[in-house]
């Protein structure tokens, strides 16, 4: 702070007893102010003399980068192979395969097994999403739940992974464990291989 009663800045001008200085602007207060004109003539090169991309042309990126998701969403959704998974599902390896994708993937939400934990439980005959058949489970895994913690896997994870992890889920059907979650959803009785359609 300057100290103003005895200041060499003094100016010739008073008015009610009170004294114009011409004191020298605070340090912060120039660096923020030179700072302020570079940026904006950096900002106005950048974006109107040079090549910096306009606000469509970033808009456009954005949509290109949106449309990639959705189109790996859209990918993977067509066609789920109802006998092809089935086939999965019957192969001892697909299971272990979808139980170490689940350990690293999903455990953390859905605890050991897909007993359920900020996720609900898996493991019960119960479904908030679907008809607990690997049709209707497998579009939910697909897009995940916006606005709570579950994720959409579609540009996560591929279609084998998917399917390898969705196999696991269905073969924890009706195993018990201890700290269970509540059940929450609809009932169905569990799904298994050759399982006439519900619907
Ligand atoms: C960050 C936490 C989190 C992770 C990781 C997570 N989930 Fe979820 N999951 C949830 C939540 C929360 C819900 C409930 C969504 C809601 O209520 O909208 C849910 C719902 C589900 C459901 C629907 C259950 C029902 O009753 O219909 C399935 C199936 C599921 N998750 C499978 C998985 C699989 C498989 C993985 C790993 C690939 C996984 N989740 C990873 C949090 C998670």
């Amino acid at each position: 702070m300057s100290d103003n009663k005895n200041n060499d800045n003094e100016m010739d001008h008073e008015y009610d007893g009170i004294k114009e200085c011409d004191n020298p602007l605070p340090r912060w207060w120039l660096i923020t102010f030179y700072g302020a004109i570079l940026f904006g003539l950096g900002y106005f090169f950048y974006y109107q003399i040079g090549n910096g991309p306009t606000l469509a042309e970033e808009f456009k990126e954005n949509q290109v980068a949106h449309s990639k998701v959705r189109d790996n969403y859209l990918e993977k959704l067509k066609e789920f192979d109802l006998a092809g998974f089935e086939e999965l599902y019957k192969n001892p390896a697909t299971i272990q395969y979808g139980e170490s994708i689940f350990v690293t993937n999903c455990q953390a939400c859905h605890a050991e097994g897909g007993k359920g934990d900020i996720g609900p439980n898996l493991v019960d005959d119960y479904w908030l999403f679907s008809l607990g058949t690997p049709e209707s489970i497998y579009p939910f895994l697909l897009s995940g739940s916006q606005g709570t913690g579950m994720p959409s896997w579609s540009d996560k994870m591929e279609k084998d992974e998917l399917l390898a992890v969705l196999a696991y889920v269905l073969s924890q059907q009706g195993k018990t464990y201890e700290g269970a979650k509540e059940a929450e959803g609809n009932q169905w009785s569990a799904w298994y291989p050759g399982m006439p359609p519900r619907f």
